[in-house]
């Protein structure tokens, strides 16, 4: 599936996008340039940075290595923004090898909340003050299908995906009469280079099948990146506290 540009439908704003390196975020990154933007693009991998920057070769791409579970690393990024943040694009984010409740150990638990969601809070929490004092802006999460239903990751991954929709309901909840729009999308299955391993001999015998036959086939990051941009864009004036599946039609199963 080829997906269509609109050249020029970010000119003159700044947009950051984490997880910017790979996937999704980066294809995001990709269409936001290519669209006339200027891109804060995160990622703690500086090897894909550093590809990421050759292959743009432009000085609207604006890389910064770092982690955003680091209070320092999420100053960093907004910093590098110089005051102005049109949009703003949470993807980062990491699986959990599907462990269920009884095998989850604290550190898996602790880092999946980090990355998907307490980093995604405080980096919102960085920038809602520059949009509201703009009076404008478009902030797009990305929960996953796992944020619908019980029957697509592990337990840790989630619980922080369905955290993402009420983080992202109570954001737009708060902030829309500001001019702040905030969204979600839920992806079904994306080909991406993050790490889904089953570390769990009963999650593949219980999940397992549940993927075999009720999941539609994988999309390509651009196909996520065309929902994101769109959110993101004045294009969706009209759109806020939506949760988006773009799945492929997973959710309707
Ligand atoms: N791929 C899928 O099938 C799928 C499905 C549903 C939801 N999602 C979600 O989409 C988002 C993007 O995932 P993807 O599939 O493109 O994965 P990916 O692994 O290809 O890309 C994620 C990027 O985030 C970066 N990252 C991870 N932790 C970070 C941190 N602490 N600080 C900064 N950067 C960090 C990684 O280095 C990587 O470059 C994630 O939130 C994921 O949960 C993916």
């Amino acid at each position: 599936m080829t997906t269509t540009l609109t050249p020029e439908r970010f000119a003159g704003r700044t947009l950051i996008v984490t997880g910017a390196g790979s996937g999704i975020g980066r294809a995001t990154t990709v269409r936001l340039i290519a669209e006339g933007g200027r891109v804060i693009a995160a990622d703690v991998s500086e090897p894909r940075l550093q590809d990421l920057s050759r292959e743009l070769a432009t000085d609207r791409l604006v890389a910064v290595v770092g982690d955003i579970t680091l209070a320092d690393d999420v100053e960093r990024v907004v910093s590098a923004a110089a005051g102005r943040v049109d949009g703003l694009a949470n993807i980062a984010g990491i699986m959990d090898d599907f462990l269920p409740l009884a095998e989850v150990d604290d550190a898996t638990w602790e880092r999946v909340m980090d990355v998907n969601l307490t980093s995604m809070m405080r980096l919102t929490r960085a920038v809602l003050p520059l949009m509201i004092t703009a009076g404008r802006g478009s902030i797009v999460n990305i929960s996953s299908e796992a944020g619908l239903r019980g029957s697509a990751a592990g337990v840790a991954y989630t619980t922080s995906k369905h955290a993402v929709v009420g983080l992202t309901r109570s954001t737009a909840f708060y902030y829309t009469p500001k001019g702040v729009r905030v969204n979600a999308i839920a992806p079904g299955g994306v080909k991406t280079n993050i790490v889904a391993t089953f570390r769990s001999p009963w999650a593949t015998e219980r999940l397992g099948p549940f993927l075999q036959v009720n999941v539609p086939p994988s999309a390509q990051a651009d196909e996520l990146a065309a929902a994101i941009t769109w959110l993101l864009s004045d294009d969706a004036s009209n759109v806020s506290g939506a949760i988006i599946p773009v799945d492929g039609g997973w959710a309707a199963v």
